[in-house]
């Protein structure tokens, strides 16, 4: 079979972890592919970084805008909105599929850029952008799209819960567990997304969107993060048998005038040490989640970090390309948009 050309926009964290497994596990990937996925180059600001993958000559390039035109299928793992955007633009532009994982321009722009990818009849995924390695956007739009969701509770920040772990466990200060968390590659480039919550409203407008087949705008979620929680607060919740974690919390609700509606919110949250999201440590994500038929069930693994996020993302290119092997058409994450946010005051609460 003809090689599908793949073309990696970005080789930091993640991107690295995938070019090297492309390359590493090249055999594997294209038997389960249907067809080799030869990488075709890999777009960079500098050529003269570090790398933590060792590249064949000639891979690395500066020249993003070209790689996308002739690629089949385009790893977006830049980040930020742009030239992220446009880049994805142009690659729906010239038919090739696309996999990302990136959470702040799909919660900002998602519906708009399915919309190009439908009308183009080209595949769009971005697994790796809630809960890294945790198969969760798959399984909330396919395999409970029979049911309904009524609740879903996130640990959807490595970062964070990384750092109220330390601080809770080790007594560490904030300032070194942030430190700890960028150099583990769990934060991202400006750590501020991940601490003031925005990385997690990002991820729950998300996981609201595909929930409750709606378009849940990132404006509408209301986002607090860690940077006020302090030493004394996780030693009085761990007196009273509660631990701090930033919780991204979707749920169907009912208004004073009995209107259903969503809300969606992220924001410090005590919950009981019994309860089985409090038994998520480290980077480790979770996403929990309650339907009308299936009950409750639990997602849990990496939520951050190279090599796990690039199994999120690998799994995405595969899929695509045996779709594109098969000839089946483009299918993406589209939303239908039939229950209405609900705007809502919220307050730091205990759960449960
Ligand atoms: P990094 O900052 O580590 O890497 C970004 C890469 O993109 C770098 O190689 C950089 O080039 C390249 N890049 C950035 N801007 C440009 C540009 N304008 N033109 C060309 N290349 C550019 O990011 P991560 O790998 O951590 O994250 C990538 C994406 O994956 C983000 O969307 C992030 O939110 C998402 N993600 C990250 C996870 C993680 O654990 N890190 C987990 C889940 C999702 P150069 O190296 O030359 O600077
Ligand atoms: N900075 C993010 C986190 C990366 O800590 O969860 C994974 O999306």
């Amino acid at each position: 079979r003809k090689p599908l050309r793949v073309a990696l926009l970005g080789c930091g964290t993640v991107g690295s972890q995938v070019a090297r497994i492309l390359l590493e596990d090249a055999e594997n990937l294209g038997r389960r592919a249907g067809a080799p996925l030869e990488l075709v180059g890999v777009a960079v600001r500098t050529l003269d970084a570090r790398r933590d993958v060792d590249l064949p000559a000639g891979l690395l390039t500066l020249d993003a805008d070209k790689l996308v035109e002739d690629a089949d299928i385009v790893i977006e793992l830049m980040g930020g909105i742009e030239p992220a955007k446009s880049l994805i633009l142009r690659a729906i532009e010239h038919g090739a599929t696309v996999v990302s994982g990136n959470k702040a321009l799909f919660a900002q722009d998602g519906p708009a850029l399915y919309e190009q990818a439908d009308a183009a009849g080209v595949q769009l995924s971005y697994e790796a952008a809630v809960a890294g390695a945790i198969p969760i956007l798959r399984p909330i739009r396919d395999s409970l799209s029979g049911d309904r969701i009524t609740r879903v509770l996130g640990i959807v920040n490595g970062t964070t819960n990384y750092i109220l772990d330390q601080m809770d466990s080790t007594g560490a200060s904030f300032a070194d567990a942030v430190k700890a968390a960028q150099d583990l590659g769990y934060a991202e480039a400006d750590p501020t997304a991940d601490v003031e919550g925005h990385d997690a409203a990002a991820k729950a407008a998300i996981l609201a969107s595909l929930s409750f087949h709606t378009r849940f705008a990132l404006e509408n979620v209301h986002c607090e993060g860690i940077t006020a929680v302090t030493a004394d607060d996780i030693a009085a919740a761990a007196e009273d048998g509660y631990v701090i974690k930033l919780l991204a919390i979707a749920e169907i609700l009912t208004d004073d005038a009995g209107a259903a509606g969503i809300g969606v919110r992220v924001h410090p949250t005590l919950l009981p040490r019994t309860h089985p999201l409090a038994a998520v440590h480290g980077a480790f994500n979770a996403v929990f989640i309650e339907a009308e038929n299936a009950g409750e069930l639990m997602f849990y693994g990496q939520g951050a970090g190279g090599t796990p996020t690039a199994s999120a993302v690998l799994g995405d290119v595969i899929s695509a390309a045996r779709r594109m092997v098969l000839g089946g058409p483009g299918r993406t994450e589209t939303t239908t948009g039939h229950v209405p946010p609900l705007s809502i005051d919220t307050v730091r609460t205990s759960y449960c």
